[in-house]
Order: structure tokens, then C-alpha cells, then sequence
């Protein structure tokens, strides 16, 4: 039967351009939605642009511009992006849209009716030279896990996130003054009353997440959960809907995560259909939410904690689909080093196919991987160029064939298709996008030599028939790759299902082809770097 499909990808900050690391974290969101639709799910997958936050407002004051403006400015650079690199979001919007407050500032009310945020009056760090509350990310801290010097929110080093304790020690990033405590009134969030729930849903899940999500969820469940602020002494973001915090706003993480509640009510608003299919328990359905590992615990603990206290029969997100880091050239990616190629500078050069392949079969799916431009430039032309192009050029575009003949499928070729939808399906539902592409390739490989063995250059002057039945089972080989690349390589995919004319939306299941289809005006699909 067939299932409802939410899939979330993070929704990157508008304050720089999206770096193949990004990429990486959020390509797993696409392969899913591509592959559940194939299967026949009914899919959403929605993300945007995190456009609150201090990232943004500091750039904006280097820059001498408004926040908003630097929000729209990488919001239309993201969308560009993302049309480059081919992916299927149903709704790609922004934090920053009145549809987003409004449902946002009523989800927020309804948590503090319920009891679950509560006002808590306390010290805060103070800069006595800049006369103003500091957020966690504007005090530097030596972390207490690893000794680098980095800003309080998280380490970026280590990602450790630090204690209040730990970051009283503090000094003010912007002008280098020791932070002074101060009482300051906030509104919380009471993580601590979820610690049952969140508990039981990483329980019941853990099994289909990655390691690193179900190691840092367990690490924080088993220090208990502990209640967070949820405002904020800022003047970009979200309004507060609670009398007495007029010159506040909402931490963006709360109201950012919620963006995948606000994208499903605005996409299913404008559909005609209902939201709650995707959301609410009993509606045969499924949530996945992918992102680097820095993001785990805000959809892991915090977002479902949001949900649970919505009191109104939320499911909670099913599987958490983190990645590890992409390194550059055996470095951390890191503006200061410059070494951060963005995903469009790449797409201008490269086919945007072949970088979906190589990032998602060299991807940091389990652990940290590197990034060269000398081993995507092989992925491209030993593996994607040499094999699977190969395949399509000398079968569809062998010399002097005009069209497609009828021929007889070859049995254990067959058997060999049948075999690839169930292994890459396993495969791609244990989230090993890694072992799907090798698994697909595989029967690239293996089609190609039934073509080396078959000579069917020979067979072509010895034996028509013979010839007839090499090319037909070889392009239904082909006919197949164009659904089992489609989560990985959709604009091959696309091309391939033009060739032989086949259904656009393609399927997960063996398809045929028609003998007598024209094959004069077929391009190779990939050109040699
Ligand atoms: N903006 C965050 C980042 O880039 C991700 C936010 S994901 C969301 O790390 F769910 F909160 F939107
Ligand atoms: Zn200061």
C-alpha cells in the first residue's frame, strides 16, 4: 500500500553560498523522494531558506546592508542552486514570508497554552561595553572538550554544545570585553517533559537512523533533556506571540524547524489535499529529515519535542538521515580558507549528473570522506563516462542501426534487472546510498560484458538474429537504468526515457521497450573531462 512520504531537507542559512558540504547532507533528501515516488509513495519533500539567526544579521552589518536584503539575496542563489543540481523539492520557500509567521506564531502560543514554554527570569551574559545581551554564538569559549577557541553556541570544532556553566567564562566576540552576568527575562521551552517520549520515538527508530544520529540523541537523553530558551534579544526573526516580549524574537532554530509543518500546510493549502496525511498519527506515513551532523539534535529531540507538545496526535520524525563532513583536499571546509567550492560554481563547469553521482557514492554517509577535483573528474571519466555512457553509445548508437530492433530478452540479463530493483531498493531504504550507486553500476558492468561477450559487431554480419536479440536486451538494460539512476542521476534518466520513449514518470519494476524506435538523433550523455 502505497505510504504518505515526508521528507525535510535542512534549510541552509542565508548568510553564504551552499559548499559541497552542503550538498552532501542534503542530496540523501532528493535519492529519497526520487526513489518513494518511483515506488509509488505519495511524496512531499519541502525545505528552504533559514533567512533569521545571527549569521545573517552579522553579514548584513559587514556588509552595510539589511539582513533582508542578504536574506534575499542567497535565498535566490539557493533556489538557482538547487534547480542546477536537479533537486525535486515540492516546495523550496523561506523563513521570512508572512504565511511561515503567522502559522509559526500560532504553533508557538498553542505550546505556551499547553503549559510547555514558560517565562524563567535569569542571568545572562552582559557586554558592559556594548550594552547588550550576548547570544551563546556572540561569546567566544576555549571548548571544554577539545581546547579549541570557538564561539559558544557549538563547537566548530568538535560540535560539542557547551553548558551555561561553560560559557560563563566566556569573553564578547565583538569587541574581546569579559562578559559580565545580568538578570534577563526569557521564555523556555521545557525539553524535560518530553524526556519520556523523545525516549520511547528514538527507541522505536534508532534502528533506521545513521550511528552519529543515534549516538548524539542517546548522549543528550541520557544527560536528561534540559528546558531551553526559545527567545531571543534580537530585532531580525520572528515576533513573539506572548504580551510582554515585544522586543524579543524567537530563536531560530524553533521557528526554523517548523518551516517543514508551515512548507506542508502552504503546498497541501494550495493543493486542495490535507496536511495531516503527513503528519498525524494513523495516516499510513513516514517522516525523514536530512541534514549534516551539526543539525541531529534539533530534528531528533528538539523538533519532536515540539510536535509531542502539540498535544494533538503528532508522529514524530521516523528517521533522522545525517551525514558525516566533507573535507576538501584533505582539509575542513572553512570560508577563511577559501577552500570551499561552491555547489554552483561546480555545476557551471561540470555535469550536474555526474556530481550528484560522485558526491553521493564518495559521501561522508559514515564517516568524514575528502573531496578532490582530480577524483571527481575520474568518477566522471573511468566510471560514469567508460560504463554506463559506453553502454548507452554503443548499443543505441551502434553504427548504421537506424532503429531499434526486435529482438528476445536475454533470460539471465533479465533475472540480473530484476535482481538490481531489489538490491538498490534495499539498499537505498537502509539509507547505504553508496552501496545503491555500486549496485547500479554493477549492472552496468555486467550488461556491458554480455555486450563484450555477444560480439555483436560479428554477429551483425554473421547472424541477424543474434544481433537483434544483443542490441534489444542490451536497451532494455538501458530502458532500465533510466529508473534505477533516477534518484541518483535524474537528468540521465530523463534523457534516456526520451530515447526509448517511455513512461516520464518512470517505476520500480522491470519495463520493456518497443522494437522499430528511431535512434537517429541520440547524443552521448557525457562528455569527456
Ligand atoms: N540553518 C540551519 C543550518 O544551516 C539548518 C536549519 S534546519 C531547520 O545548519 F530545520 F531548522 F530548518
Ligand atoms: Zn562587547
Amino acid at each position: 500500500m502505497s505510504k504518505n512520504v515526508l521528507i525535510g531537507g535542512a534549510w541552509p542559512y542565508a548568510n553564504n553560498s551552499l559548499h559541497l558540504g552542503h550538498l552532501a547532507g542534503l542530496i540523501s533528501g532528493d535519492v529519497l523522494a526520487r526513489y518513494h515516488r518511483l515506488i509509488g509513495d505519495n511524496v512531499l519533500y519541502v525545505s528552504g531558506t533559514d533567512c533569521h539567526g545571527t549569521p545573517i544579521t552579522e553579514r548584513a552589518k559587514r556588509e552595510g546592508k539589511t539582513a533582508e536584503e542578504i536574506a534575499n539575496f542567497y535565498h535566490e542563489e539557493f533556489v538557482k542552486t538547487f534547480n542546477a543540481i536537479s533537486f525535486s523539492y515540492d516546495l523550496y520557500s523561506k523563513t521570512h514570508t508572512d504565511y511561515h509567521f503567522e502559522k509559526v506564531k500560532e504553533i508557538f502560543k498553542r505550546l505556551y497554552d499547553n503549559g510547555y514554554i514558560y517565562e524563567k527570569i535569569e542571568p545572562q551574559a552582559y557586554c558592559e561595553k556594548c550594552n547588550k545581551f550576548l547570544q551563546d554564538r556572540e561569546i567566544q569559549i576555549v571548548c571544554p572538550k577539545c581546547g579549541e577557541t570557538t564561539k559558544a553556541d557549538q563547537c566548530d570544532a568538535c560540535t560539542y554544545t557547551p553548558t551555561i556553566e561553560e560559557v560563563k567564562d566566556g569573553v564578547c566576540l565583538a569587541c574581546g570585553e569579559k562578559t559580565v552576568q545580568k538578570d534577563n527575562k526569557n521564555l523556555y521551552i521545557a525539553l524535560s517533559k518530553f524526556q519520556k517520549e523523545i525516549e520511547a520515538n528514538t527507541n522505536k527508530c534508532k534502528n533506521f537512523w545513521r550511528v552519529n544520529a543515534r549516538n548524539e540523541t542517546e548522549k543528550y537523553i541520557k544527560q536528561g533533556l534540559l528546558d531551553r530558551a526559545v527567545t531571543r534579544d534580537l530585532d531580525w526573526g520572528v515576533d513573539i506571540p506572548v504580551d510582554g516580549y515585544e522586543d524579543k524574537k524567537m530563536y531560530v532554530w524553533i521557528e526554523a524547524v517548523l518551516g517543514y509543518l508551515t512548507d506542508t500546510m502552504k503546498i497541501c493549502e494550495e493543493n486542495g489535499t490535507n496536511w495531516e496525511d503527513f503528519w498525524k498519527e494513523g495516516h499510513n506515513n513516514k517522516i525523514y529529515m536530512c541534514h549534516g551532523k551539526d543539525n541531529i539534535v534539533f530534528h531528533s529531540i528538539i523538533f519532536n519535542a515540539l510536535l509531542e507538545g502539540l498535544k494533538d496526535n503528532f508522529h514524530l520524525v521516523d528517521v533522522i538521515v545525517s551525514t558525516e563532513y566533507l573535507n576538501i583536499n584533505d582539509e575542513k571546509i572553512s570560508k577563511s580558507k577559501g577552500n570551499g567550492i561552491t555547489t554552483l560554481e561546480m555545476l557551471e563547469k561540470y555535469n550536474p549528473d555526474s556530481l550528484r553521482f560522485h558526491i553521493i557514492n564518495n559521501g561522508p554517509e559514515k564517516k568524514d570522506t575528502n573531496f578532490t577535483l582530480d577524483d571527481f573528474e575520474r568518477t566522471h571519466n573511468n566510471e560514469i563516462l567508460n560504463k554506463f555512457g559506453n553502454l548507452v553509445n554503443r548499443t543505441l548508437r551502434f553504427k548504421g542501426l537506424e532503429e531499434l530492433p526486435t529482438g528476445k530478452l536475454d533470460e539471465k540479463m533479465e533475472q540480473e534487472i530484476k535482481d538490481a530493483y531489489k538490491d538498490v531498493a534495499t539498499a537505498i531504504e537502509n539509507l547505504e546510498f553508496k552501496n545503491a550507486t555500486d549496485r547500479v553500476m554493477q549492472l552496468v558492468e555486467n550488461a556491458n560484458k554480455y555486450y563484450d561477450e555477444r560480439q555483436p559487431w560479428i554477429q551483425k554480419k554473421e547472424s541477424i538474429d543474434d544481433f537483434n536479440d544483443t542490441i534489444y536486451t542490451c536497451a532494455v538494460i538501458i530502458a532500465n537504468l533510466s529508473n534505477l539512476f533516477e534518484p541518483f542521476m535524474p537528468n540521465s534518466s530523463k534523457k534516456i526515457r526520451e530515447y526509448l520513449n517511455l513512461n516520464e514518470k518512470g517505476s520500480w519494476e522491470i519495463i520493456k521497450v518497443d522494437g522499430g524506435i528511431k535512434l537517429n538523433n541520440i547524443e552521448p550523455l557525457f562528455n569527456r573531462i
